[in-house]
Parts: structure tokens; C-alpha cells; sequence
């Protein structure tokens, strides 16, 4: 009876929590534009070799998901500063809770709406937007950015030319393309 019981209320847990998660998601989408969709973690290594991270480096993943960017980023360089901005909740917490059960010390996770903080002392940048908001974007990174680098997965910007496309391929997974652009 009582194992009936916690089951039940592990099981009611369970359901209440992705509910949540699913709501916020569609409520996120709504706010924002973009989804929460994590960046496949095989890219990953791809995104490093793309942004060439420095020692004194000041990333930013604009729309950080659960944090698996910026704590790439972060791991790669202990000494660059990595910063992850996320405007919904759900995936917001993900972000801080992943980073308080495994931190990693050059990370900080701001919830904030991208478009409202300073990104004048960034010097390196990582997208996975949609078209329309990569386009809202565009001018503020032209007006803020003075010699920085910005890496956007699979979504280009329509009214920039990119300096280098990579193309990720291989037999498991679908393809991607990195675009690279120096501001
Ligand atoms: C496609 S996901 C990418 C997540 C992460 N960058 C990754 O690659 O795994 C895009 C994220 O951007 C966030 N986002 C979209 N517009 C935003 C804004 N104006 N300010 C902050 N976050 C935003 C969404 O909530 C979503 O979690």
C-alpha cells in the first residue's frame, strides 16, 4: 500500500514536472520566437574549433538553453570568461541547476532577454536563433561588436555575408552548417 503509494506520487511528480517543462517551453517559444532545442552535443567540439577561444576571450551564448554551450566554452578555457543569457524560465534553471550540481567556475548564467544588455565587451559570440530574430539582432551586434567573432548554427544572417561556412557532416547525424562572422 504504501509503495502504491509513493509510485503514485513519484508518478504524479513526474507528470507535473514535464507539464511544467512543456508549458514553459510553449510559453518561451511565444516570448521569444525560438524555441528551447539544445544544440546536438557532437557539434560541440565544431562550435570550439570555429570560435577559437582565447584566455582573455568574453563569450556569450545569446539564448543559452541548458548551458551546454557555455560550459563547453568555459571548460575549454578556464581563463575566458563564458557567459550564458536565457530569458525562460525553464530552461534558465536547467542552466543553473546543471551548473550547481557540476560547476564550472568561469561560467555565469544571467536570465535576461538578449536584446536589453550591453554586449560591447564581447568578443566572441554563439547563436542558435531563428531567422527573424537573427535579423532583429543584426543591428546591435554591428553597433556593439568592435572586433568580435560570432558563430550562429545552421541559421544565417540574411543581410550579412558570412566570412567562413563550415559544413558538419558525418554518417550519423544530419548535417549542420557553422557560420562565421567577425564583427
Ligand atoms: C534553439 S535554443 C538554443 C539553446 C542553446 N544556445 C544551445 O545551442 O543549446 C534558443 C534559446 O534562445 C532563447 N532565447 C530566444 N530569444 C531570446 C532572448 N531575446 N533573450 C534571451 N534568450 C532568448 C530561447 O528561450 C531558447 O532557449
Amino acid at each position: 500500500m504504501t509503495a502504491a503509494l509513493v509510485g503514485i506520487t513519484i508518478l504524479s511528480l513526474f507528470i507535473v514536472c514535464g507539464l511544467f517543462a512543456l508549458v514553459s517551453v510553449m510559453i518561451g517559444k511565444q516570448k521569444t520566437g525560438v524555441p528551447f532545442l539544445p544544440i546536438p552535443s557532437h557539434l560541440l567540439e565544431e562550435i570550439l574549433g570555429a570560435l577559437e577561444i582565447a584566455p582573455e576571450s568574453v563569450f556569450y551564448d545569446l539564448g543559452c538553453g541548458d548551458g551546454r554551450v557555455v560550459r563547453s566554452v568555459a571548460k575549454s578555457e578556464p581563463r575566458a570568461r563564458a557567459l550564458g543569457v536565457e530569458l525562460v524560465f525553464f530552461p534558465y534553471m536547467l542552466a543553473r541547476i546543471r551548473n550547481f550540481f557540476h560547476p564550472v567556475k568561469n561560467v555565469v548564467i544571467r536570465r535576461a532577454n538578449f536584446n536589453d544588455i550591453s554586449l560591447s565587451n564581447a568578443t566572441h559570440i554563439f547563436l542558435y536563433l531563428f531567422p527573424p530574430v537573427m535579423d532583429a539582432l543584426l543591428p546591435k551586434l554591428e553597433s556593439e561588436l568592435r572586433g568580435a567573432r560570432v558563430v550562429s548554427c545552421d541559421f544565417p544572417f540574411r543581410n550579412r555575408a558570412a566570412n567562413r561556412t563550415i559544413l558538419v557532416k558525418n554518417e550519423k547525424h544530419r548535417a549542420h552548417t557553422l557560420y562565421v562572422y567577425e564583427f
